[in-house]
């Protein structure tokens, strides 16, 4: 039978029940877990907590919600989150065990041991307190997927100087207001980062825009690419001299469990990034949890990968913290996924003989375009989990997942979370849970979740309606970065301090399964990347030639929504190809390359209420060929219609 043929039949498959062998197996099989976590969820993450964790000082505090919705875990507990990731495996006699398998663009091969990091960390370590850097102080981050960030991220860890990363495709401009906002007082970047083959300079772009940015003491640059770079003296320092210069020994200081151990800025709803908090002992529990038991990790013999950035969520989680503090093995890899050739992804996961593999929907639905033949081509037969996350998945990519890659043996775990709940919060647990491709299916143990009424708030069974979260979890966020009222107002005005507002849409099923449908709020999703429409906005208009633009998130085939922007330009200014460029350069320069706007719409006047506030959703139905809705509240409905004209004209452009 050939493959669409088998991808159909299985379309009439509603539930794929876990693997024998698996569930024989498995970290966690017996379905009490449920019962007994949402009978005393408090106790129960206590347990977990003290179970998973090695503990300076044990907690004896669960959850203080004294402050709502400031909320605590274990606040009287202590721990250092590196010590968890390193020192332990080291004392447990497990130093030689390889954490990752780095593999660089140009085929590169670096194994690195616990014993390494561990060497490795406490050095640099000192090497920022020679810096400076106390705790409480905060650090920046802008490095490729390379060992250092690991070594960087765990080093801040280990002297309590919360890290800011900033994901290696923003651009510096990007990275600088970041710095700013978390007045952070070092920044640890590369001379230049490699893509397919081309090398491009980092710290030159970095000094451009740090000039202004008083708080930053500091810069520390890894030597990669060997790119040619200015330093400036007294505040630029190599990695490679300063760790030589470092003492090797740093002992782990424990830190209170509330300790802030990270910021990491994500878009929300107006054009300034959110900086969402994250501390460590909450944390470091919740994803060592959902790490063991989501993916069914058994550290002595799992090779896993998560093909994330570390700069993302997804990397500090199920990259560093979560992994690291399991003993797992992984694979690091820095490429892109057509590079060298379109079968990278297979040869990696043949080498290392990976069993777990954990990927975004958009590189599955780019390797279906590619064909399953290049795939094919190697030996698959390592992997025993898979997982998927960032965006909803449709059924016809799980499908293909599960066939062309899982060989049809490997249970799909699509996990949905997002960066402010820290870990993933809905899951089936592939030893227990029946799946069903497209959804997440149920909350992991201790998490409770509800579909409401957006209305009312009231819970809805069966139907469709607003994603909450119905009390607060060890790994949730403490708070955005110097901004309590934001906070309260973005996930905790609309139904109380209780229920935290997910910002996304959902529907359950009659089963009480999840189907994620996608965000409420002005936040695209474009290839799992998160982006708010006001950011790309904002970048558009400070191109000189334009007078307003509005950006709408649309369907996309390969990348899940991409950014589409209507567009007025200057009086005299004309629009042009070399227009549309220009704006997207200056996109790429204010935000990131991933930020380009794919589609732009050149628009006469855009639509308007009468109090100038710009109607996004008649912006969306046009754009996706939708029936408009209701247009009365316009200053100037004809506005939409020069609009639909300048949409079907394009449209019969293409042909
Ligand atoms: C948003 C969070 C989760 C870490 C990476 C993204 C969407 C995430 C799923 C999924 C459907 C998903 C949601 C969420 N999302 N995972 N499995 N199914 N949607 O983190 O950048 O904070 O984005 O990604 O819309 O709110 P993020």
């Amino acid at each position: 039978m050939d493959l669409e043929q088998r991808l159909e039949e299985l379309l009439g498959v509603e539930k794929f029940e876990p693997p024998e062998e698996l569930r024989a197996e498995a970290n966690w099989s017996d379905p009490g877990i449920y019962e007994e976590a949402a009978a005393d969820p408090e106790a129960w993450w206590l347990a977990q907590a003290k179970e998973l964790l090695d503990w300076d000082v044990e907690p004896s505090q669960s959850l203080d919600d004294s402050n709502p919705p400031f909320y605590k875990w274990f606040a009287d507990g202590r721990l250092n989150a590196s010590a968890q990731c390193l020192d332990r495996h080291v004392e447990a006699g497990n130093g030689d065990r390889v954490a990752f398998h780095w593999r660089g663009e140009e085929g590169e091969e670096r194994d690195l041991t616990y014993a390494d990091l561990h060497r490795d960390v406490q050095r640099f370590a000192n090497a920022l307190k020679d810096l400076g850097v106390e705790k409480g102080d905060v650090v920046g981050i802008y490095l490729p997927m390379i060992p250092e960030v690991v070594v960087a991220m765990l080093a801040c860890a280990r002297i309590g100087a919360p890290h800011n990363v900033v994901f290696g495709g923003f651009s510096a401009e990007a990275v600088a207001e970041r710095m700013d906002f978390s007045e952070a007082k070092a920044l640890i970047t590369v001379d230049g980062a490699r893509r397919k083959g081309k090398t491009a300079p980092i710290k030159p772009q970095v000094d451009e825009h740090m000039a202004n940015h008083h708080a930053l003491e500091k810069i520390v640059v890894v030597r990669h690419t060997g790119i040619e770079c200015p330093m400036s003296e007294g505040r630029d320092v190599f990695y490679d001299e300063a760790m030589a210069a470092a003492d090797p020994e740093c002992p782990a200081e424990p830190m209170e469990a509330e300790h802030p151990l990270y910021i990491l800025y994500t878009s929300g709803s107006t054009a300034k990034p959110k900086g969402i908090l994250h501390t460590t002992g909450g944390y470091m529990t919740g994803v060592t949890a959902t790490h063991r038991y989501v993916f069914d990790l058994k550290p002595d013999s799992d090779v896993y990968w998560c093909a994330a950035d570390v700069g993302w969520v997804t990397g500090h989680s199920y990259i560093v913290y979560g992994p690291l503090s399991n003993g797992a093995t992984s694979v690091m890899w820095e490429g892109a996924p057509d590079y060298p050739h379109k079968g990278i992804w297979w040869e990696v996961v043949e080498r290392y003989k990976a069993t777990i593999l954990y990927a975004a929907p958009t590189a599955i639905r780019t390797f279906i375009k590619w064909g399953a033949d290049i795939p094919a081509e190697h030996d698959l037969s390592s992997l025993r989990l898979l997982g998927s996350v960032g965006e909803p998945i449709n059924p016809k990519a799980w499908l293909w997942y599960r066939e062309v890659i899982g060989g049809g043996r490997c249970p799909i775990v699509d996990t949905w979370w997002q960066t402010e709940t820290g870990g993933i919060m809905i899951s089936p647990l592939p030893g227990l849970t029946a799946t069903k491709p497209g959804s997440a299916t149920v909350p992991f143990p201790g998490v409770e979740a509800s579909v409401v009424d957006e209305r009312d708030g009231e819970p809805i069974e069966e139907g469709q309606g607003l994603l909450v979260l119905e009390r607060p979890w060890p790994s949730m966020l403490r708070g955005l970065y110097k901004e309590d009222d934001r906070f309260i107002e973005t996930y905790f005005s609309r139904f109380g301090n209780e229920r935290y507002l997910v910002g996304d849409a959902a529907r359950r099923d009659s089963d009480g399964y999840f189907w994620v449908i996608g965000r409420i709020d002005d936040v695209v999703n474009v290839s799992g990347h998160r982006l708010s429409t006001a950011e790309v906005e904002s970048a558009i208009v400070a191109h000189p030639d334009v007078a307003e633009a509005a950006v709408i998130g649309e369907s996309d085939e390969d990348t899940g929504q991409a950014i589409c922007a209507f567009v007025t330009l200057r009086g005299g200014k004309d629009e042009s190809e070399e227009l549309v460029e220009g704006i997207r350069g200056t996109v790429a320069e204010r935000i990131g390359k991933f930020a380009r706007p794919k589609r732009i719409v050149w628009a006469d006047d855009l639509p308007k209420t009468r109090s100038g506030k710009i109607m996004r959703r008649l912006l969306r139905d046009i754009a996706e060929g939708r029936a408009l809705g209701d247009v009365t509240t316009l200053r100037d409905p004809d506005v939409m219609k020069e609009l639909e004209s300048k949409i079907a004209e394009e449209q019969a452009q293409e042909g």
